[in-house]
């Protein structure tokens, strides 16, 4: 099968023919149709963490093909079953193949059920980004979740609080909206959902399913406060910094009312910011959605390790989005090529760390800059 694999050397990556993957114990075989891109599937190609070789890439959806031994009975999927998940890939020191491949393998439990009305190339778009929102609010933050799972923390009773999303045309940005609106739905709750993104997307973002009630734009050098007056100068009591990136931190930490609580989306011992906590009324909460996988996860300078309780966060959460937890998958934009167009278009388009880092002067329709989307590319199959 082709496969696009990790030259660290280069710092690239290159359509290759490899084995077609086995499913062991547990596992899945699925045959991949649409791979969506995410940040992470640039980053580590541009500053890699594995080795030449590595199968790269994260988001994908397609239809299984075979189980493997001791798939149980009881989760229902066959062969054909529409499906969608994340695998971590070239995205981390461990050696464990991505999901940028004509076939992957995967937990049986860590894949969600495409619905019969929503289009794979669709589904692509929805399980990294989601489950990092997800995570961040309910997991990390503690906002009562819209769907089960065995949390021994106290959480919110009703949702009655003003949240704020930083960076609300971002891919997660877009999933924990949604999200916010369905905990408050679940709880029975009002949440004021404040946003910031560019004047461009207001309209988008007003409407369903996201909901904002009020938005700011982030070119304005006076943001925080413009949120504040949407709480009375009180402040949120949630906020999620989706960009997490030099001066964001320490301006939406501007927005927090006494005693909120913060997610990012980078961490400080990445890089990504360096603001001290003295200057900060809280520490943000980072977290890596490969938390959900349930394996140890190592980096450069960090160990995330394994977690049964995050990986069964995961997992009830594929398990919502099977059944009734329906999201809106963000706009994609579908690009041409398959596999061997994602180095030199997709993956550039997302850039080498940073938002600032990003590919901005093709002039093709497609290469423009990413703005409230997902890229997609269907597999151009050689099988
Ligand atoms: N911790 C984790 O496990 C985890 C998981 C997933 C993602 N991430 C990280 O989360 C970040 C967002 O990822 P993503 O896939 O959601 O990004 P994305 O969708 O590719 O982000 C693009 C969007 O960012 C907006 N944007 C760019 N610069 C901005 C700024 N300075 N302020 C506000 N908005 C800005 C753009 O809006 P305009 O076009 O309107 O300017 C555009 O809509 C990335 O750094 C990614 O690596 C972390």
């Amino acid at each position: 099968m082709e496969a696009l694999l990790l030259n660290a050397e280069n710092r690239s990556a290159e359509v290759k023919t490899i084995s077609k993957p086995i499913p062991r114990w547990n596992e899945i075989l699925i045959r991949v149709h649409s791979i969506a891109l995410n940040p992470v599937d640039s980053l580590y190609v541009y500053h890699p963490l594995g080795s030449t070789g590595r199968v790269i890439g994260s988001d994908f959806a397609g239809t299984v093909e075979s189980l493997g031994p001791d798939v149980p009975a009881t989760g229902g999927l066959k062969p054909g079953h529409r499906v969608a998940g994340f695998l971590q890939g070239a995205s981390s020191v461990n050696d464990r193949p991505g999901a940028f491949a004509e076939y992957l393998v995967c937990p049986y439990d860590l894949v969600w059920r495409v619905p019969a009305d929503l289009s794979l190339e669709a589904a692509a778009a929805v399980s990294l980004c989601g489950l990092t929102a997800a995570q961040a609010l309910f997991y990390r933050l503690g906002m009562k979740a819209p769907f089960k799972w065995d949390d021994l923390r106290a959480q919110d009773d009703a949702c009655n609080f003003s949240v704020f999303i930083y960076g609300a045309s971002t891919s997660v940005g877009l999933y924990a909206a949604q999200l916010v609106r369905r905990a408050a739905e679940a709880s029975g709750g009002k949440v004021r959902l404040v946003g910031a993104a560019s004047r461009k997307h207001f309209g988008m973002l007003k409407a369903e399913p996201y909901g904002y009630d009020h938005l700011v734009d982030y070119r304005d050098d006076n943001w925080p406060e413009q949120v504040r007056t949407f709480t009375d100068d009180k402040g949120v009591k949630y906020a999620y910094d989706c960009i997490s990136e030099g001066s964001t931190i320490v301006n939406t930490a501007k927005t927090l009312a006494v005693g909120a609580g913060m997610a990012v989306v980078r961490s400080r011992q990445g890089g990504a910011w360096d603001t001290p906590r003295e200057e900060l009324p809280t520490e943000p909460i980072y977290g890596a959605v490969w938390e959900g996988l349930g394996e140890d996860v190592q980096y450069v300078g960090m160990f995330l390790p394994k977690s049964k309780v995050s990986r069964d966060f995961a997992t009830a959460f594929y398990k919502w989005l099977s059944e009734d937890g329906r999201l809106q998958p963000n706009p994609i934009r579908l690009m041409p090529g398959g596999l061997k167009k994602v180095m030199g278009d997709g993956l550039r388009l997302m850039g080498s760390g940073t938002m600032e880092d990003r590919e901005a002067s093709r002039t093709e329709e497609w290469m423009k800059p990413v703005s409230a989307e997902k890229l997609v590319y269907q597999l151009e199959r050689s099988n």
